[in-house]
């Protein structure tokens, strides 16, 4: 086990977050509930920019909103004085919708559609990161239509792929995403971007994974990048003047995790960055970061309620709890792993290994195989950690489950941020034709 942020287990051995009881939080909100510690938030976001300051301070951090948005995340990046890297028409209208500055917005995705292009271009949003040819097309005859010179990215394989602890460098470059490098499809690209009278050119993208724990990758990467750029230099004599390396710094999800500092990531990649430029004799280029998951994951904890336990004789014992895939559909995509402590008796030694289930209709929803705990019995609070990245972005209505509140929790304080779905908001969008009227 293994608390974070302002976690404490407090003198009723109750798990406390952000100064309040879960089991209050549990009591007033209903469970499943999503609890978001915002001072670790705030805390994660100002660790970013601190260490980009020191080490690159021609720099930006902008964090990558499909990890967990809501109007009210918008609020707290804007308030912490980061950027925001959006991938939808949903996204920007959220962070629109909150106020957030629009120039501070980097619009991502591999499939743009020209309504969502449009959307962007009408609040002129800070900076499109183009992902193919064809977007290169569409994004120049909308900016054409709307009378403006949008600025660009180009999103580049940098041919290294790094999954959680392993990386592989190929030369190949077969995902959705980007242009390539080995293939000549992202130089090509570049010329091709800087003939468009109505794109302004300014920088290259790239994003090599996430959960990763490995700083090799991201400076393999970075020297990549540095090496396109001198080579676009050698080819068109234009000069790159930004470069944007993603995200994908790892969280801990159990106690075995071991991310590394997020200093040494931020020193080393700017390292590279630099001794690259000098070598090439090439300006310093604005760097950019989009961290989601280091940003918010280990802020988020999810409380549910123990309802079903079933033995299994010599198997193994079942603990349902009153959510599942539908909250967490990380467990039944990638068999991600999970820690949980019980919230209402966190101090109690754990005794008895359990399989956390969830409650839809599928073998599949299980949370967490074998944990051990205290002695489990109906109507205990369970509380899953780091659940604070794409947990609630990716949240569903399978089984017509309604989908959890989310609360902000700091100083003694807990504010909703996102209200728990009732029957009747499932229900809105259902409509029965007038020939089955009754
Ligand atoms: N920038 C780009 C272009 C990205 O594609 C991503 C994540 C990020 C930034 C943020 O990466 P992070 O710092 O959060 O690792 N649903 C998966 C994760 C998908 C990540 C997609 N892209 C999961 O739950 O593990």
């Amino acid at each position: 086990m293994f608390l974070t942020g302002t976690m404490l287990i407090n003198s009723q051995n109750h798990l406390e977050i952000g100064g309040c009881d879960t089991t209050e939080l549990a009591g007033e909100f209903a469970t499943p509930l999503y609890v978001m510690d915002e001072e670790l938030i705030r805390s994660n976001c100002a660790e970013y920019k601190e260490a980009f300051a020191r080490f690159y301070p021609h720099s930006l951090v902008a964090y990558a909103g499909k990890a967990f948005l809501t109007t009210a995340m918008c609020r707290l990046v804007e308030e912490e004085g980061l950027a925001l890297d959006v991938v939808s028409g949903g996204e920007i209208y959220t962070a629109l919708e909150a106020g957030f500055p629009p120039e501070k917005m980097i619009f991502h995705g591999n499939n743009k559609t020209a309504e969502e292009i449009r959307l962007a271009l009408e609040n002129n949003i800070g900076c499109f990161v183009a992902d193919s040819f064809t977007e290169l097309e569409l994004l120049e005859e909308e900016a054409a239509a709307a009378g403006k010179r949008a600025a660009v990215y180009l999103r580049v394989k940098p041919g290294i792929e790094a999954h959680t602890h392993h990386y592989i460098q190929t030369g190949q470059t077969d995902s959705k995403f980007g242009l390539g490098l080995a293939d000549g499809q992202a130089l090509a690209a570049v010329k091709k971007a800087l003939k468009m009278k109505h794109l302004d050119l300014r920088g290259l993208h790239c994003h090599i994974g996430s959960q990763i724990f490995d700083l090799k990758p991201f400076r393999l990467a970075a020297g990549v990048m540095m090496d396109f750029i001198k080579e676009i230099k050698d080819k068109t004599s234009f000069v790159i003047g930004e470069l944007d390396l993603g995200g994908g710094f790892g969280i801990r999800y159990r106690q075995s995790d071991e991310p590394c500092k997020l200093s040494a990531y931020v020193q080393e990649i700017t390292l590279v960055v630099r001794e690259k430029a000098a070598e090439y004799n090439l300006p310093l280029p604005k760097l950019l970061v989009e961290p989601g998951r280091s940003i918010v994951g280990e802020a988020g904890t999810t409380l549910y309620t123990v309802g079903t336990i079933k033995e299994i004789p010599g198997i193994r014992c079942y603990a349902a709890v009153d959510g599942g895939m539908n909250d967490n559909l990380r467990t039944a995509l990638y068999e991600a792993k999970y820690e949980a402590i019980l919230a209402n008796r966190a101090g109690d030694a754990a005794e008895k290994v359990y399989t956390v289930a969830g409650r839809a209709c599928e073998s599949g929803d299980i949370l967490i195989h074998d944990i051990k705990l205290p002695e489990l019995r109906r109507g205990d609070l369970l509380a899953v950690l780091s659940t604070g990245a794409y947990h609630y972005p990716m949240a569903n209505n399978y089984n017509r489950f309604p989908r959890p509140a989310v609360v902000f929790v700091r100083d003694g304080r807990a504010d909703i941020v996102v209200r728990r779905e009732t029957y009747a908001d499932i229900l809105r969008n259902d409509v029965i034709p007038a020939r089955m009227a009754r």
